[in-house]
């Protein structure tokens, strides 16, 4: 039996904000940020907007692609650190918008490497046996934990959704490992106080103190080693190697740092894909949206094999490893 992603889909808010914008707002430019990240552009959640809504189309897509209703799901669970509430969980948010009441319904918090640790509560609990269908969503929106005066921050996040369903079925199709990792000691490389938000349209200010804190490029070197050594584990516990990826899907959160992970594992930048230029770091969304992407556009075929592979605050970092 194997849990195989049976659905995909994403949903990223309406604005888009450019480089050119971000440079009315701080002393930066189109040309630093390409340079140091990739970056072009990112969509950023306004006043008024909610989270809830992009995890909802993206899960509605997810189910439609899988051709299941969300009354077929077993569980439902949500890799965010961007809640509006601190209880009830996002996931029993979108429970009830789905109408999938009266199965198991929580959020997994890992930051950037949140999506990759709900793929190991949903292998796990696939190899039970108990759960067949799931849905795994990844959903941030941490264009409203920076500060909007912080230039080394608030150029790389964006915000969106992404959905898998998941259905276990016999094979050996599906996941084939899941590897995560964390290091509290590394916690001060990346961190974000609770208790303020600001959207990018908001009047006001982060208070001292608050927004998204960064040691970038200490943070930098640690990503490269973590994203390249987790996902050779997660291959190695698959009993497969770097040549048989057909394609990694990692974090994105900076083109460097991709094409760092991408040469220290030996492969080509044709087996990575990459939409960091036009969504910035959408912290647990950013594997979901890209896997998205890349099936439908046709990147992806049966029986091949995608590493999905993250690293976020905490340090947190893991890597799965999928025969399609
Ligand atoms: C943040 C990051 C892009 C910065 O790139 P870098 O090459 O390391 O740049 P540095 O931080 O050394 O800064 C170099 C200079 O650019 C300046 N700078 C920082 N942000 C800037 C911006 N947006 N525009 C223009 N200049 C900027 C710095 O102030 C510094 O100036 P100084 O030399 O006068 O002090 C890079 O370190 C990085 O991507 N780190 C990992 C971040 C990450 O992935 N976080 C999420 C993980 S989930």
């Amino acid at each position: 039996m194997g849990a195989r992603i049976v659905g995909t889909g994403s949903a990223v808010p309406a604005t888009r904000l450019t480089n050119d914008d971000l440079s009315e707002r701080v002393a930066t430019n189109h040309d630093w940020i390409v340079s140091r990240t990739g970056i072009h552009e990112r969509r950023a959640l306004k006043q008024g907007e909610d989270l809830i809504d992009l995890m909802h189309a993206a899960s509605v897509q997810a189910l439609q692609t899988a051709g299941i209703s969300a009354k077929d799901l077993q569980a439902i669970v949500v890799a965010t650190v961007s809640g509006e509430y601190y209880f009830p969980s996002a996931a029993c948010l979108l429970q009830t918008r789905l109408g999938a009441d009266n199965i198991p319904a929580f959020d997994v918090g890992a930051a950037c490497a949140g999506f990759v640790y709900g793929m190991s509560v949903v292998h796990s609990y696939a190899k039970s046996g108990d759960y067949g269908k799931m849905l795994l969503v990844g959903a941030d929106a941490l264009s409203s934990m920076v500060s909007w005066k912080d230039r080394a921050t608030c150029v790389l996040f964006g915000d969106g959704a992404g959905a898998i369903v998941l259905d276990t079925q016999p094979g050996d199709r599906g996941l084939l490992s899941t590897v995560i990792e964390s290091s509290g000691a590394l916690w001060e490389l990346l961190y974000v106080r609770s208790g303020h938000r600001l959207t990018f349209d908001q009047e006001g200010e982060m208070p001292e103190g608050w927004g998204i804190k960064m040691k970038g490029p200490e943070l930098f070197k640690v990503a490269v080693r973590a994203l390249s050594d987790v996902a050779n584990k997660a291959l190695h516990r698959a009993g497969l190697a770097p040549q048989d990826v057909s394609l990694m899907v990692p974090h994105q959160a900076n083109l460097r740092i991709i094409q760092a992970v991408a040469d220290r594992m030996g492969l080509g930048m044709d087996k990575v894909h990459c939409n960091v230029q036009r969504f910035g770091n959408t912290s647990a969304a950013s594997i979901p949206i890209a896997l998205d992407e890349a099936v439908r556009a046709g990147k992806i075929h049966d029986n091949d094999i995608v590493v999905l592979n993250a690293c976020g605050g905490g340090l947190t970092w893991g890597a799965s490893v999928v025969r399609w």
